[in-house]
């Protein structure tokens, strides 16, 4: 009998090691509506909430949880929620993008049903359609490490979560049908700016003791830099990876991204500025542009002044960062293999593309384009297309030019084949004259390099093949490229986008679709029972 239960106890331990341990059941509801009273910045503005909150709630999940959302649109329009960074593993069903489902009507609920599956770190959630997420009705996501993974930093004494992000004082509705580049007028820390509400965001902690931030950029479109005065932060994860530490004065975080920094409450008990303010944008216009908190000592006081960032024009500054940020490879993430385990120093690479974001005048309307193509939403879901017609009508598969720029612009419903199980190049360039930032749903970019100028094969010299960080957004500088590989592991309808609110809503993005031929062992995910249907 003992060694029977001795067994089971190992057997037991083993399925919990493995990373198919299944976590617990999240059931949340969610109000989904409009409010005016909550005046973030300005007049009465409409403020998407969930659940009366903004921003909306914590999702708090452990690795391979099942997260069950039941979504009630009580907006006076469509909704579809995604989830920035979560990769619904072979599940893009749940991925509530246009090209995979279809919109939740005004007045009805639908349930989103999703396992935060090997996956640990930091994400937020947001409304994906008719421009909503310059309204709000986002808010963070935390995956927790299971308790058989080890962290690479001591337990924190408490995690906090900063939504940080760019804020416009028109309505959403005005804005999506205005395009314009004019500049935010706010920025909101945790949905609070100074000069509405005169509420400030502010953390209190204990002189001593560490924490834990867990900071996203939900904005539309500004790069924001990010500094606390007189404090050091350790940079401890991106989006899911623990990253090599490095200690920071100040962190630029892009459009989309997320991060884990570790703050040290080493200094005399007072009050400090925490801050975030544009960079890589010349802002002269609107000097007055930033978002601002606290950090409250227990007892403290005494409030010094505002902590001085580098240049916002400072690219090199910038670059240089980014390039700092590195992949903790001894580490494990949510497996108890190494995140080095899956590293791309010796990988070959079976698909290429070369993507140019740009904009062009099209029949007297501004739309943002990938090589010359401005995508075009159609009513059919692709993924649905794909599963009762298999895409028929709807879209033609691998008619967009993955690696040329059309010669003149056209409007296209751009869906590329990715091969499964191989290993893809994608190098975004930016022919504006702003940050643009690129997000792929359903894997994680392995960010190799940034670099000036035309890119070429032998840029590829120039890569980090060793340690690339792993992450779900990548930022683009203006007149430069990125390059990224990634893993295409997930079969499924992906979303690829740029995380630029206005070049998104107006052609900015295009889908890859993962087929996998080979239906054993790993299927897709059948689709699910409550399938809302349209077009
Ligand atoms: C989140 O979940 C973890 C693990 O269950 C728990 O320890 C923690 O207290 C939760 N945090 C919040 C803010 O609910
Ligand atoms: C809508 O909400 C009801 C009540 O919670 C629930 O029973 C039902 O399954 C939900 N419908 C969908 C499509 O998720
Ligand atoms: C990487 O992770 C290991 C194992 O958790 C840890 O001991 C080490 O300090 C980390 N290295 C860096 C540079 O963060
Ligand atoms: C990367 O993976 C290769 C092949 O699995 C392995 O030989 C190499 O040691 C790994 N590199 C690092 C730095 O861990
Ligand atoms: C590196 O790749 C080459 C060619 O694909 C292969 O022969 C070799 O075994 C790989 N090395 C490692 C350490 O994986
Ligand atoms: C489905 O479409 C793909 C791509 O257009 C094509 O290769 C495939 O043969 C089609 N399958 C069927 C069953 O028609
Ligand atoms: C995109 O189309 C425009 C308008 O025809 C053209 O001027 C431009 O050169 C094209 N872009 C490229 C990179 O070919």
């Amino acid at each position: 009998m003992a060694s029977i239960g001795w067994l089971l106890v190992c057997v037991v331990t083993l399925a919990l090691f493995v990373s198919g341990a299944r976590g617990i059941d999240i059931f949340l509801e969610w109000d989904v509506a409009i409010d005016t009273s909550i005046k973030p910045a300005s007049a009465d503005q409409p403020v998407i909430t969930i659940n009366g909150k903004f921003p909306g709630p914590l999702i708090n999940a452990t690795t391979n949880d099942f997260v069950h959302v039941n979504v009630f649109n009580n907006l006076d329009e469509s909704l579809l929620m995604t989830w920035n960074g979560i990769q619904q593993r072979l599940n893009s069903w749940q991925d509530g993008v246009s090209g995979t489902n279809c919109p939740i009507p005004p007045g009805t609920n639908w349930t989103y049903v999703f396992q935060t599956k090997d996956q640990i770190g930091s994400f937020f959630y947001f409304p994906s359609t008719n421009f909503q997420k310059a309204a709000g009705g986002y808010g963070p996501i935390r995956v927790n490490n299971r308790n058989v993974i080890l962290v690479p930093f001591p337990k924190p004494e408490t995690e906090f979560d900063l939504l940080i992000g760019d804020w416009f004082a028109k309505s959403y509705k005005e804005r999506r049908d205005l395009p314009s580049n004019d500049l935010p007028d706010f920025i909101l820390m945790n949905g609070n700016s100074p000069f509405g509400n005169q509420i400030y965001e502010s953390f209190t902690l204990t002189k001593g003791l560490t924490y834990r931030f867990r900071i996203s950029n939900v904005g539309s479109a500004l790069s924001l830099n990010f500094r606390i005065k007189s404090h050091k932060m350790v940079l401890v994860e991106s989006e899911g990876s623990y990253t090599n530490q490095i200690t920071l004065d100040s962190l630029d975080v892009h459009v989309g991204q997320s991060y884990s920094v570790l703050v040290t409450a080493d200094q005399d008990t007072a009050v400090y500025y925490m801050v975030a303010t544009p960079t890589q944008v010349d802002t002269t216009a609107k000097s007055s542009l930033m978002g601002v908190g606290f950090l409250q000592y227990a007892n403290g006081h005494e409030l010094g002044s505002l902590p001085t960032g580098p240049d916002p024009m400072d690219r090199d500054f910038s670059v240089n960062q980014a390039k700092s940020i590195t992949w903790n490879l001894t580490t494990g993430a949510a497996r108890p293999n190494p995140q080095g385990t899956f590293n791309v120093s010796n990988i070959t690479l079976t698909q290429n593309f070369v993507l140019q974001g740009s904009k062009a005048e099209m029949g007297g309307v501004l739309r943002y384009t990938v090589n010359n193509v401005s995508y075009l939403t159609t009513a059919t879901p692709l993924k649905l297309a794909d599963h009762f017609v298999n895409g028929t009508g709807v879209y033609k598969l691998d008619t967009f030019p993955i690696d040329t720029v059309n010669s003149a612009p056209t409007y296209g419903t751009s869906v590329v084949s990715g091969i499964h199980k191989g290993w893809i190049e994608i190098v975004f360039k930016n022919s504006l004259d702003v940050m643009d930032a690129w997000h792929l749903d359903g894997f994680g970019f392995y960010v190799v390099g940034f670099g000036d100028g035309e890119w070429s094969s032998d840029s590829r010299s120039t890569y980090n093949l060793m340690d690339p960080v792993v992450r779900s957004t990548v930022q683009v500088y203006p007149g430069g490229w990125s390059a990224v590989y990634a893993y295409l592991d997930n079969p499924g309808m992906w979303n690829l986008r740029s995380q630029n609110l206005q070049n998104w809503y107006i052609g900015q993005e295009i889908y890859i679709r993962v087929f996998n031929g080979d239906a054993n062992p790993l299927k897709e995910k059948p689709i699910p029972d409550n399938v809302l249907l349209c077009g």
